[in-house]
């Protein structure tokens, strides 16, 4: 039985699934320079300003927001590709913000990505072969040199794409197939864990949902977990099993993607939610519409307390001065619905309300 299978058995028995990942506080601010030689610090951009989340075995969490929330800079801090101004990413309860060396390694070999643009992600000058088994020369201990060409090939086939194709280059392939070719490269060292940063935002819509199938397959095939980060609020809900809420650093909501699409408790996720077009005609005429009002504030600059009340139609003076938490509402714990379904907003105990009601 692999380490896998056990983990997930003996999580099974227990009824209770440990995450895989935990992620607590986490900040990113990017300093903003000045002067000659940019020498003078004069502020920071909060790209990620006390994020909290879980990722558990074999599920999707999807994360939506707004361009410039923080997204990618959330990406980019569990792939180990920057450094957290401060807070905490546990994978398999370790920290790995802090590791180095060997076991900084053996955590990137587990957690990989696919990137949003399959034409400018795959080098021109490379096979896809070489492109594929890139992976292999900084963990030959996944596949010995002989072994290599095999393993692409296998990778090849397993995303749909002929084995054939091992000595073509990336311009001689479409943008979903390039994808594709992407999704294989990240599945090279056998992850457990897939962040995707808008992997078919650059596609034409028509193959779109052929990626995003393949990506289903793969998870149940290979037990994935994946962080799945888009704009398309109906490509999220189609593949999540939860879904984030981003808005300029701070998780606005979270929650079962049923409990997001259905029950939204922040004014944010509503106004979200109102802007994607219903084609049922009789859902859509009972539906509100909300139409946000302006941009997304200057993350070198956030509102003060509720980020969002400055173009949020509820705010009172208390969302200017207090900060709103990220919380399960009392009335979903006391009803015993809404587990995990939580809310950064000082209206959220009304709207659960409503919900309950
Ligand atoms: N290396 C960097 N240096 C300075 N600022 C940065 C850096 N990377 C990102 N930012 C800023 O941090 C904020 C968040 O950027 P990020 O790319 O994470 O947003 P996003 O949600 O992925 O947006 P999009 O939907 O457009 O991809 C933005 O204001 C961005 O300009
Ligand atoms: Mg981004």
């Amino acid at each position: 039985m692999t380490e896998q299978s056990e983990q997930s058995r003996k999580n099974g028995s227990e009824g209770k699934r440990e995450p895989i990942l935990e992620v607590r506080d986490l900040v990113k601010h990017f300093p903003l320079s000045k002067g000659v030689l940019l020498k003078r610090q004069v502020g920071a951009v909060k790209a990620v300003d006390g994020i909290s989340f879980d990722l558990y075995p074999g599920e999707t969490l999807g994360i939506v927001g707004e361009s410039g929330c923080g997204k990618s800079t959330v990406a980019k801090l569990l792939m180990n590709l920057e450094r957290p101004t401060a807070g905490t990413i546990k994978y398999k309860g370790e920290d790995i913000t802090r590791l180095s060396g060997r076991a900084l390694r053996e955590v990137r070999r587990n957690i990989q990505m696919v990137f949003q643009d399959p034409y400018t992600s795959l080098n021109p000058r490379m096979t896809v072969g070489d492109i594929i088994g890139e992976p292999f020369d900084i963990h030959p201990e996944v596949a010995p040199k002989g072994d290599r060409r095999r393993r692409v090939q296998e990778l090849l086939d397993v995303v749909g794409l002929n084995p054939e194709y091992i000595n073509r280059y990336p311009h001689q392939f479409s943008g979903g197939q390039r994808q594709r070719i992407g999704i294989a490269r990240g599945l090279a060292l056998r992850p457990e864990i897939i962040v995707a940063d808008e992997p078919v935002s650059a596609l034409d819509v028509s193959v779109q949902a052929q990626v995003v199938n393949l990506m289903e397959q793969l998870q149940d095939e290979f037990g994935l977990s994946y962080m799945f980060i888009a704009h398309d609020l109906s490509i999220v809900r189609h593949i999540s099993d939860r879904v984030g809420v981003m808005y300029l650093g701070k998780m606005a909501e979270i929650g079962t993607d049923e409990q997001i699409y259905e029950h939204p408790t922040h004014p944010y996720t509503q106004a979200l939610l109102s802007a994607v077009p219903v084609p049922d005609p009789e859902i859509r005429e009972g539906r509100e519409r909300i139409v946000l009002e302006g941009d997304v504030p200057s993350p070198a600059n956030p509102p003060s307390g509720c980020r969002f009340r400055t173009r949020c139609w509820k705010a009172e003076a208390r969302c200017a001065e207090e900060t709103p938490l990220l919380a399960v509402p009392k009335v979903f714990e006391a009803a015993g619905t809404g587990a995990a379904h939580a809310s950064a907003c000082h209206f959220a105990e009304e709207r659960a309300a409503v919900v309950v009601a």
